[in-house]
């Protein structure tokens, strides 16, 4: 399972990345925003910065949403670094845009989807990877970790190579969950990643451990 991390913060981005376990980043408009990232010029430097951090796949979302435009902002996106992909929305346009860049060995990541057919349509047009929102499909009282369940049989059961990404992960029982569905990805913020290796147990057994060390090596 690969592991990214949800965000355009440089600083948290190279602390998941010093860990050891980081697989690759994932943005988006309303993530550069919070950055206080805007301006064309800005956010492209942005992505750079990122791919110089990590050795891994980096989403770059395209504004535009017909396909022209989608693809032009793709091209140009893609030609920024190796390691991006370009993150196309699941619109008519985006399925045409994805096409076309899966003809051209341009990888994508299709973004925004909350339903089976969405996903099937992305992995028909050859996406590189989809991004099912689960925490969305939960905030409005519907089960997001389903939605996994029943892209993971589709695509298996045609072998898309299209990797499910799955994105809106909130807590570290998301990542679990999905590692258990067999999502190939997950996307999350630096403190569900972190959750996932606290335990109380662990921690009063390495207080007893060093205890007990200190008793016998005084
Ligand atoms: O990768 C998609 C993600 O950024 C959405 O997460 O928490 O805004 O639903 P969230």
């Amino acid at each position: 399972m690969k592991f990214f991390i949800d965000t355009a913060n440089l600083n948290e981005i190279r602390e998941a990345n010093d860990l050891g376990v980081l697989d690759g980043v994932t943005t988006n408009p309303s993530l550069m925003a919070k950055e206080g990232i805007t301006g064309e010029s800005n956010i492209k430097k942005h992505y750079v910065d990122i791919c110089n951090i990590v050795d891994g796949d980096v989403s770059a979302e395209v504004i535009a949403t017909d396909v022209a435009g989608m693809i032009k902002e793709g091209t140009e996106l893609a030609a920024l670094h190796e390691n991006i992909v370009v993150k196309i929305p699941m619109i008519k346009d985006g399925i045409k845009a994805i096409k076309h860049f899966s003809n051209e060995g341009i990888r994508t990541n299709c973004t925004l989807i909350f339903s089976p057919g969405q996903a099937l349509l992305a992995a028909k047009a050859g996406a590189t990877y989809i991004s099912p929102f689960l925490g969305r499909l939960d905030d409005v009282s519907t089960d997001g970790l389903n939605l996994i369940h029943e892209i993971r049989t589709i695509y298996d059961n045609y072998m898309f190579d299209t990797e499910i990404l799955a994105a809106s992960v909130r807590h570290p029982m998301h990542i679990i969950d999905c590692a258990k569905i067999g999502a190939d990805v997950m996307t999350g913020p630096l403190s569900a990643i972190m959750a996932l290796a606290n335990h109380p147990l662990t921690d009063i057994g390495l207080q007893k451990f060093l205890a007990d060390y200190a008793k016998g090596n005084k």
